[in-house]
């Protein structure tokens, strides 16, 4: 069976990365703040610099839940991404599906495992972990699963527990009317879960004996399925992660975010 990845036509509309105006522009703006309290904490040869961006990091977390406009984030307690997309062909799974109006909760309750500033690289390393992530959204699907028909549209649920997000950025500082900023060169993203549990309503026009085992089927190998599904995933992510990162970077200066 032919193994190579077949992606066609991914569409991925982030939420966020629908609003592109130029984040420069959106700075200079009246009613924007560029004064935040959580940047600009940290001292950048602090020996206690990990440490310290840490402490910022856990007090973000809480204003996480409403967003914050000055940072460029938006509501994360539930994080509202408008559709996902996917048209796969890995062999195995072989189908056309949407996700619309999805709801993402706990994503603002994680823990950061690691994280680690290497300024002479200007490389960022974190670490968090999620304790559980449930999604809710409305779906639709067409195609086959291992060679099973698989055809539905409803609402679905899905929980994943243990999350573990592993990202790092490599950053390039850049001098712009004579201010230094900070430049996202490349991202890596890996995440590992712990246990994916699915709900989908309404499969197979709602005709439950067909509809039940095809959820148990999607479940007992939700470890398989999902590793189709993984170059997708962590593609949006990084793209998710570039947009916020870019957006932050071409308004604050290296010496906002970490003075000397
Ligand atoms: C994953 O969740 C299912 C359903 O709750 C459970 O039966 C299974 O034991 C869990 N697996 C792990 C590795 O926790
Ligand atoms: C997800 O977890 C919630 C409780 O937090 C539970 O009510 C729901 O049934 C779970 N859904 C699935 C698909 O496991």
């Amino acid at each position: 069976m032919n193994k190579t990845y077949v992606l066609m036509s991914v569409k991925i509309l982030w939420l966020m990365v629908a609003i592109t105006t130029n984040a420069r522009e959106i700075s200079k703006t009246k009613n924007f703040n560029k004064k935040t309290s959580f940047l600009g904490q940290c001292k950048r040869y602090d020996p206690k610099l990990n440490a310290c961006a840490r402490r910022v990091f856990n007090e973000i977390k809480e204003q996480l839940v409403h967003g914050i406009p000055e940072l460029f984030l938006p509501p994360f307690e539930p994080l509202r991404i408008p559709e996902i997309k996917m048209n796969q062909d890995t062999g195995g799974v072989c189908m056309q599906s949407s996700y619309k109006d999805i709801e993402l909760y706990g994503l603002t309750d994680f823990t950061v495992k690691e994280l680690d500033f290497d300024l002479v690289n200007t490389k960022l390393k974190t670490i968090l972990e999620f304790p559980k992530i449930r999604m809710q959204s409305l779906y639709t699907i067409d195609g086959k699963i291992m060679m099973l028909p698989i055809v539905g549209a409803g609402p679905c649920q899905a929980n994943f527990t243990n999350v573990e997000l592993d990202v790092n950025i490599l950053c390039e500082t850049v001098s712009i009317e004579n201010q230094v900023y900070l430049e996202v060169k490349d991202i890596e993203v890996h995440y590992e879960v712990g246990n994916v549990t699915m709900h989908l309503i309404d499969l197979f026009n709602g005709d439950k004996a067909l509809s039940e085992s095809m959820n148990q089927y999607i479940n007992d190998n939700w470890k398989i399925l999902s590793e189709d599904l993984r170059p997708l995933l962590e593609k949006a992510l990084r793209e998710f992660i570039k947009s916020s990162s870019d957006k932050l970077l071409t308004v604050y200066t290296y010496r906002d975010l970490l003075p000397e």
